[in-house]
């Protein structure tokens, strides 16, 4: 079953040939992505060979394949984890009873949206990165982007595979729109705020690899419970690459982290003016893009308290990351303690269930940020990053436009938007990064603001050619 068939026009491992109207209108819809991609993935590199991988099949062993691609020839296809066997719903009014096989009626426009606003960011962060190509640290930091954006067409292909197997007409039209809207186009925006965000350099590309990418992975753990068997198997599969889109921000800012602390032993000093002029990332810069790129993707998570969540829950749709971690799976009698700007309250657990995934995402946040830390502390720095409070810059829910301090204090207006360029980049911050970025391209060379990583790719030396530019 896990088996992929590479011999099909659309690699597969869910029986397309079985299905003749379905393979139709997915092959009508594959030169229209293969046009999207062309036009909006990463400029000006489509003959370059890069060293990819490509999924082979689907069980935890052994399922990719490496090998030198041109990115327009990848092998975009519908990969879903393997059927578990007479699997049961797991939580939620419905728990106990079979999964569903197909869409219940009287959920189907809520799960479609569900699937679209998954399915959206994910040629989003395609557009995002485009132009990060150009501006390249590393031959191996550019096939990483390259192997982070095919799979980001991987995943559109995921979820435009449910909308045209279960949702019809609509869905059909739901998966054109996915190639219509564009990050940060004035009349089409992408539907989430964080994927019109431009990523015009890469610590940003670290920093949303580190935290949205991460959103992304809570998103697909949550759906990965859902009581619509395909959703979850789909999503299962999808997690599996996306650990490698984390793998590339933690490593990321690990080695930014570990370039700034050589700058300041080599000065001696922690002064942010010298280690700029050295052509480092200091600190306390790196915490501003911490800050932001982190409150941003907080935003992801919704409202505290949210009846669309208690729906999706109580109805089986989506659940909470890691749900077999729990005892109780309907939470009818739980309650939770929220801290509001109007002061504390306990709330239906059921309604605050956008809080409980945002606080078990930030926990794993927290995880690199201790490894950071403890380097800086071995390296004889009294400096720390840390993550923002969750209350800090929020446009979404009870904190939203709230003058707020990185450590979560509510303070006066007027002070809270003087202090916010000390907070977040501000356009001096921001030009000093793009100075940084130049590309670097000769095999095993690194720019100067990043130190190398500590092995190539697939036991490969770290000089080897990851990217063969034409
Ligand atoms: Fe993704
Ligand atoms: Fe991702």
């Amino acid at each position: 079953m896990s088996a992929i068939d590479y011999a099909e026009k659309i690699p597969n491992n869910v029986d397309l040939v079985g299905d003749r109207t379905l393979q139709r209108a997915l092959e009508h819809w594959q030169p229209q992505f293969l046009q999207w991609w062309h036009e909006m993935g990463p400029s000006d590199f489509e003959g370059a060979d890069v060293y990819l991988r490509t999924a082979t099949s689907v069980d935890a062993q052994g399922w990719a394949h490496y090998g030198k691609v041109r990115m327009p020839d990848y092998r975009w296809g519908i990969f879903l984890a393997d059927p578990v066997a007479e699997r049961k719903i797991g939580f939620g009014d419905a728990m106990g009873q079979p999964a569903w096989q197909q869409v219940p009626g009287e959920y189907r426009s809520t799960l479609r949206r569900l699937i679209v606003t998954q399915g959206d960011t994910e040629p989003a962060s395609v557009e995002q990165q485009r132009l990060l190509g150009h501006t390249c640290p590393s031959l191996y930091d550019l096939r990483n982007l390259f192997q982070i954006n095919v799979e980001e067409g991987r995943h559109l292909w995921a979820m435009v595979y449910l909308l045209h197997a279960y949702f019809g007409r609509d869905g059909r039209e739901e998966a054109e729109e996915l190639l219509a809207r564009h990050s940060g186009d004035a009349d089409k925006p992408r539907i989430l705020t964080t994927f019109n965000e431009p990523i015009s350099d890469w610590l940003s590309l670290y920093c949303f690899t580190y935290f949205t990418d991460r959103d992304g992975k809570y998103q697909l753990k949550s759906l990965a419970e859902s009581a619509f068997d395909p959703l979850a198997r789909t999503c299962r599969f999808m997690l599996t690459e996306e650990a490698h889109h984390m793998f590339v921000g933690e490593t990321g800012l690990s080695r930014v982290v570990k370039r700034s602390l050589e700058a300041m032993k080599e000065l001696g000093s922690d002064d942010p003016a010298r280690i700029r002029a050295a052509g480092a990332v200091d600190l306390p810069l790196l915490q501003k893009y911490l800050n932001f790129w982190c409150s941003s993707s907080l935003d992801l998570f919704g409202s505290e308290i949210s009846s669309n969540s208690a729906a999706n829950f109580a109805n089986g749709l989506k659940a909470r990351p890691d749900e077999g971690r729990y005892e109780d799976h309907a939470l009818r009698e739980k309650t939770l303690s929220l801290v509001t700007p109007q002061g504390a309250s306990d709330v239906p657990m059921l309604n605050a269930l956008n809080e409980v995934m945002r606080e078990s995402y930030l926990k794993d946040c927290e995880i690199g940020l201790k490894r950071w830390n403890r380097s800086i502390e071995r390296a004889g720095s009294q400096l720390r990053l840390s993550l923002p409070s969750a209350r800090f810059r929020r446009s979404i829910g009870a904190w939203a436009g709230q003058p707020v301090d990185p450590q979560g204090n509510l303070m006066q207006r007027e002070l809270y938007e003087k202090s916010l360029a000390s907070w977040i980049p501000s356009e001096a911050d921001k030009a000093f990064v793009h100075s940084l970025m130049h590309r670097v391209i000769e095999p095993g060379r690194m720019a100067g603001w990043i130190a190398p990583p500590e092995r190539g790719i697939n036991n490969l030396p770290l000089e080897h050619e990851y990217v063969k530019l034409h």
